[in-house]
């Protein structure tokens, strides 16, 4: 049964979706606003657009007449998908989950007011003056993040009195489209932070992966490792909160759902509602089925019959330092020289800095330390260099 699957947004991960779904026979439009985008490069047809205008979204969508539409990205105009959904395409997870998640203030105020997650204090802000009470409200230290945003784009702490005006001008300045309102929240002074890969299926059957340990910086991740460290009862907490929250957002398919652990307990933070970048690590053979062919398997209604652990694994970013078009990269053989070490070039034709070109993924039998695994994964990252043969 092929299907056409419009893919929106077209990185690495939207590549890994696209060879998981060829595999089981299917044809890709891969949708990105440039040329060449990675997912691109291995699907059957492309198409460059503003994913943001209505109207050109509209007009692929009518071209192409896909059965199932499938984000990659939060920068979409989600509200489309509605009108999708009732034309009788499938739009993964749901119309509903899309639209939730690309807006901070509907996600937060569904899983702490709607479900009562146990989430961070946060108060919103429309203007300066506004943050000012916001950050009395929930106090200092707190984090200003833009409505619409991320990879911590606008993202700043603020620890001082002094930081308020310049958290707003920053939020303005990282925010995405025109909307000024930013969430403020208190900060977690959490000991680890974990991604729960939550599967849904046109079963009913809900399935989690071993939960990932990663580290932030600079508004992305630095390096992922499978299984993360966490007590049962913090375990059984998160699970239940994914649960939760993706059955209120409703559809197939895979979910990264984001969480603090901290003395006091589980804090849920936010959720994709798609693969999640720290889940490259299952790329590692960490499981039987990497988080790219759990999508394609519930996207498509096939059934999943379990989630096996089948390694340790960790995955640690290769970043571009300079900007310039067709990107070289040194010091592959040496990671490659290394026994139970892989890595993965995404084939973006510019790099910038802190532009995230590749990772280099380790793994081990799953009785080994999960941190030298991890270790193991940095340092070989850190014999990769990235130069642009055009800067
Ligand atoms: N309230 C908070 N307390 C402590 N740390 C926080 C808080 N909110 C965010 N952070 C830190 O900043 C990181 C990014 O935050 P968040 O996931 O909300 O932003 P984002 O822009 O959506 O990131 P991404 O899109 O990459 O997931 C978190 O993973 C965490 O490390
Ligand atoms: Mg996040």
């Amino acid at each position: 049964m092929q299907k056409k699957i419009m893919l929106l947004g077209s990185g690495e991960l939207g590549k890994e979706f696209v060879i998981a779904a060829q595999r089981l026979g299917q044809y890709i439009i891969a949708v990105d606003s440039y040329n060449d985008a990675p997912a691109q490069q291995v699907a059957d047809e492309r198409e460059v657009i503003n994913m943001l205008d209505g109207e050109e979204l509209d007009r692929i969508v009518a071209k192409h007449q896909p059965d199932i539409i499938v984000p990659e990205i939060e920068a979409i105009r989600t509200e489309r998908f509605y009108d999708y959904e009732k034309q009788g395409i499938r739009v993964v997870p749901s119309a509903k989950a899309a639209n939730f998640t690309m807006n901070r203030k509907a996600i937060r105020d569904l899983a702490a007011k709607d479900l009562g997650l146990r989430t961070a204090a946060y108060r919103y802000a429309n203007n300066l003056e506004e943050l000012q009470l916001a950050v009395e409200a929930v106090g200092v230290p707190c984090v200003v993040k833009p409505l619409m945003s991320s990879s911590g784009k606008g993202q700043s702490v603020i620890k001082k009195e002094a930081d308020i005006a310049k958290a707003w001008d920053y939020a303005q300045s990282g925010k995405r489209g025109d909307q000024s309102e930013v969430i403020v929240e208190a900060f977690v002074k959490f000991n680890s932070e974990i991604t729960l890969l939550t599967v849904t299926q046109d079963s009913g059957i809900t399935l989690f992966c071993l939960p990932i340990g990663h580290r932030q910086e600079n508004g992305d991740y630095q390096e992922s490792w499978q299984p993360a460290q966490i007590s049962p009862e913090h375990l059984k907490e998160a699970q239940e909160m994914a649960a939760k929250v993706t059955r209120e957002l409703t559809g197939s398919g895979i979910w990264g759902v984001e969480f603090f652990l901290a003395d006091e307990g589980v804090y849920f933070s936010e959720l994709s509602p798609r693969p999640h970048d720290t889940g490259m690590v299952t790329m590692a053979g960490t499981q039987n089925l990497s988080e790219f062919e759990l999508h394609a398997r519930a996207v498509l209604g096939l059934p999943i019959v379990e989630i096996t652990h089948e390694r340790n694994g960790a995955s640690a970013v290769i970043l571009a330092q300079s900007e310039g078009s067709a990107p070289v990269f040194t010091g592959v053989e040496q990671v490659l020289a290394q026994p139970k070490a892989d890595i993965r070039l995404f084939g973006k034709p510019v790099a910038r800095p802190y532009r995230r070109m590749g990772v280099v993924l380790t793994y081990d039998s799953p009785d080994t330390e999960i941190d030298a695994v991890t270790q193991r994964a940095i340092d070989l990252a850190k014999l990769v260099k990235v130069t642009p043969s055009n800067p």
